[in-house]
């Protein structure tokens, strides 16, 4: 049978429609008392100290959950940060508030610690539209070129690439591996796969997965909302369709556009990624204005109302629940552990140089400071 890589392996839109109407029924509702909910975060705090366990939250998940992880000594983080800080935090439990990928990555850096999910069932559209056995019939098709994939993806689809990155780092390392005149082939993310194509000038081939929350940004809904507010600085995540992103201010990871919110001087911000980060932005930028970007339909007619239902199972019940009966934890089948380690390790690695040449340059920066002003005196 002739394959016509990567567009008739990548629809995963019937799938991610079932999977996303389940999901939505098996959201909590929200605490009715104040009360109840202090109760029950007081009581979560207890076992997560018994358990020796730390809470790692995406910025996606609920206010709860993520106020929860930082009282308690935990983070909340971009996929990157969250990878980084189960693996080199103390306790023995990790108990990732997010989706699969995330809490299996953890696992896969981390194998000697116990790695709990919040919840189950939390997937992402991206992971259940690349499917192990048809990513690797386009890695066969293509064996001349560098495989590099997104974090959201399985352990299995992790263990056939040579390099995993997220959206904070992936033009760093698409920039690295071009300027050694390496062809890419690019999975899962279309939005993302083009963008950094685009940035960087890379011989990239792309799957055509999507996120079904961010390619719901509309271009023409965003310029209406732009035109009402000509002031506000755009923040735009990645995953989002390149129409969208081509009106953006600043693009980036969640932690990046985060730190837009805050440096910026602007006061008020759109933003184009799922509403959760919003809690973040106006907790650490209480004084100002942020509005989120516009979706293709409303109520019924809209598929995520920007947020993620996958991100949205991690409720503080489902997070008693889990440490009520916490079980082994994520385990990660054994012929995949290494491959998947060896290509995630390699971002950490990447990462981690990354940060030390931006210490090196502070450094020097400031002992030339430093000397600048012994010899102006
Ligand atoms: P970040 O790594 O930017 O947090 O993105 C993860 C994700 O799932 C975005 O939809
Ligand atoms: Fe996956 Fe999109 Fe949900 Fe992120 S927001 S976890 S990319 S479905």
């Amino acid at each position: 049978m002739i394959r016509h890589f990567p567009v008739d392996v990548c629809q995963p839109d019937a799938k991610d429609a079932l999977s996303r109407q389940i999901t939505w029924h098996e959201v909590p509702s929200k605490f009715n008392l104040q009360s109840d909910k202090a109760t029950l975060k007081q009581a979560l705090a207890k076992q997560l100290k018994e358990q020796d366990a730390v809470l790692v939250a995406h910025y996606y998940t609920d206010p709860d959950i993520q106020d929860l992880a930082l009282e308690t000594g935990g983070c909340v983080g971009d996929s990157l940060e969250m990878a980084r800080f189960g693996q080199e935090h103390e306790a023995s439990t990790v108990l990732v508030a997010g989706v699969g990928f995330m809490a299996e990555s953890a696992k896969i850096l981390s194998p000697e610690k116990r790695v709990l999910a919040v919840h189950d069932e939390a997937t992402c559209s991206l992971d259940l539209g690349c499917a192990p056995e048809d990513f690797k019939q386009f890695c066969a098709a293509h064996p001349d070129r560098e495989v590099v994939v997104y974090a959201n993806t399985s352990a299995a689809v992790k263990a056939q690439a040579d390099w995993v990155v997220t959206s904070s780092i992936a033009l760093d390392i698409v920039r690295h591996l071009h300027a050694q005149g390496k062809k890419l082939l690019w999975a899962p993310d279309r939005h993302l796969g083009s963008y950094i194509q685009k940035q960087t000038g890379a011989d990239m081939l792309l799957w055509q997965g999507s996120c079904l929350v961010h390619d719901e940004f509309k271009a023409d809904g965003l310029k209406a909302l732009m035109s009402e507010h000509p002031d506000a600085q755009v923040l735009v995540h990645p995953e989002s369709p390149a129409s969208v992103v081509a009106l953006a201010d600043v693009v980036g990871s969640t932690t990046q556009l985060l730190r837009a919110a805050v440096n910026h001087p602007a006061s008020t911000f759109i933003v184009a990624t799922d509403q959760g980060i919003l809690h973040a932005m106006r907790q650490q930028a209480p004084e100002k204005t942020f509005l989120a970007a516009p979706t293709a339909g409303e109520s019924a007619t809209c598929k995520s109302c920007a947020y993620c239902p996958w991100m949205a199972l991690n409720s503080l019940e489902a997070l008693h629940q889990r440490l009520s009966q916490p079980g082994p934890g994520i385990q990660v089948a054994a012929e995949l552990r290494e491959g998947a380690r060896r290509s995630l390790q390699r971002m950490m690695d990447f990462a981690a140089a990354q940060q030390n040449d931006l210490r090196v340059s502070a450094d020097l920066a400031e002992h030339s400071q430093q000397f600048q002003h012994i010899g102006a005196a």
